[in-house]
């Protein structure tokens, strides 16, 4: 669907995109709104007293709104504009848990997270002496009851994806979000490939702190978020220190900072991304967000149902139901599948995706991922099954 509106789809040379967990394409719209603040009303946010960076200001700070609209958070002082999911999470781990956890309190993962919301735990842990556990997985999926059975009475800290990058599946967000709550835990949610493909309502969920990106939902590279509760992100110390996030300062070493959400906004914010984020969000709302999500669930079927047809292809996550599709050909290192592919003009990622530790649990290292978003089409998974089935030229093409 809305094909049209990206560019990138329609030039001479035609593209397969799948690769879009790593990042999406992006709509004209959203280019366009990044062009108009480059073009016609440049000037920094919260800094000028003229028409242009008032204008800046209320575009800026009406991004906040639109992202309240998508997550459904309570205050628009509760979002807070990173560089990204993975300077989200780090602000999480080293402005806030490094100063309310002590050694010996446990945090609980999973090996299929991604790097981003392993190695700052990892860290912290050497920091301070916190406790790093692995919720076991069951069939690669975390379950309630393997929740529940990890948790002790040092569990200070639970902090999943809520879809996880490589295999795609949805954790029981809701039901974790309650067992933290009952146990006085906080709850960490990487939202990074969720948020762009399924509705997400953070009250309801039980949420204390969200990270995402802006470009793997339609938006620029550079920006995301962090939406934390009030009372805690009122905790969370700044971790960079700057202008725009200070009331006042003098030369004896006295610092107060603004109120939120300037404190967590040190320097000149990436204002072309916000607001290049907040079209982003007006788009996707528009089309709808269960829209797209039935579209990716209605392709991974079609699919799975071709790909299944190839003799000697693994597929790692079939019933799982999502947008994404893991596989490998037997035989084939993944990379040499993603480089045929590409000879085909047809994008898919290979590797460890970011996941190096999901390899102790799903027993392969890399494995090829297909990934869907809105304007892919069954057109185009004929093309990559066509292609696909003929392993052997994959040699001849590679080698
Ligand atoms: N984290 C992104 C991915 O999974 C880059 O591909």
């Amino acid at each position: 669907m809305n094909r049209e509106d990206f560019e990138i789809l329609n030039q001479e040379e035609k593209l397969i995109y799948f690769d879009n967990s790593a990042t999406t394409l992006k709509p004209n719209q959203v280019v366009e709104s990044i062009v108009d603040y480059y073009t016609k009303y440049t000037a920094n946010a919260h800094r000028g007293d003229y028409d242009n960076s008032l204008k800046v200001d209320m575009a800026y700070e009406e991004v906040r709104e639109k992202v309240q609209k998508l997550i459904h958070n309570k205050k628009a002082k509760e979002i807070i504009f990173t560089s990204g999911a993975t300077a989200s999470l780090n602000m999480v781990v080293f402005g806030f848990m490094k100063y309310q956890l002590k050694e010996g309190d446990e945090v609980l993962i999973t090996k299929a997270e991604h790097a981003s919301n392993i190695l700052p735990w990892v860290t912290l842990a050497k920091e301070i002496g916190i406790i790093i556990r692995y919720i076991p997985l069951e069939n690669h999926i975390v379950t309630i009851e393997n929740v529940k059975n990890a948790i002790t009475p040092n569990t200070k800290v639970i902090s999943l994806a809520q879809v996880t990058n490589v295999l795609g599946d949805e954790r029981p967000i809701e039901e974790i979000g309650k067992l933290c709550k009952e146990n006085e835990i906080y709850f960490v949610v990487d939202g990074s490939q969720s948020v762009p493909h399924i509705p997400v309502d953070v009250e309801r969920l039980g949420i204390d702190f969200l990270a995402f990106s802006a470009h793997k939902m339609l938006g620029p590279t550079g920006v995301g978020v962090l939406y934390g509760k009030e009372e805690l992100l009122e905790r969370l110390e700044p971790t960079s220190l700057g202008g725009g996030m200070n009331a006042t300062f003098d030369s004896e070493g006295g610092i107060e900072y603004k109120s939120l959400p300037s404190r967590l906004e040190a320097g000149t914010p990436n204002i072309a991304g916000v607001i290049g984020l907040g079209r982003a969000i007006d788009y996707l709302l528009e089309v709808g967000i269960e829209k797209i999500h039935k579209h990716e669930l209605e392709l991974k079927k079609y699919a799975t149902q071709q790909l299944e047809q190839i003799p000697n292809i693994i597929l790692y996550n079939k019933d799982m139901p999502n947008g994404m599709i893991a596989f490998n050909i037997d035989g084939v290192f993944s990379q040499d599948t993603a480089v045929y592919l590409n000879h085909y003009h047809i994008c898919v990622r290979a590797g460890n995706h970011c996941a190096k530790i999901l390899k102790e649990d799903l027993q392969v290292k890399n494995t090829c991922r297909i990934s869907f978003y809105l304007y892919n089409t069954k057109e185009e998974i004929d093309e990559l099954v066509r292609v696909l089935k003929n392993s052997e030229e994959i040699f001849k093409v590679v080698l």
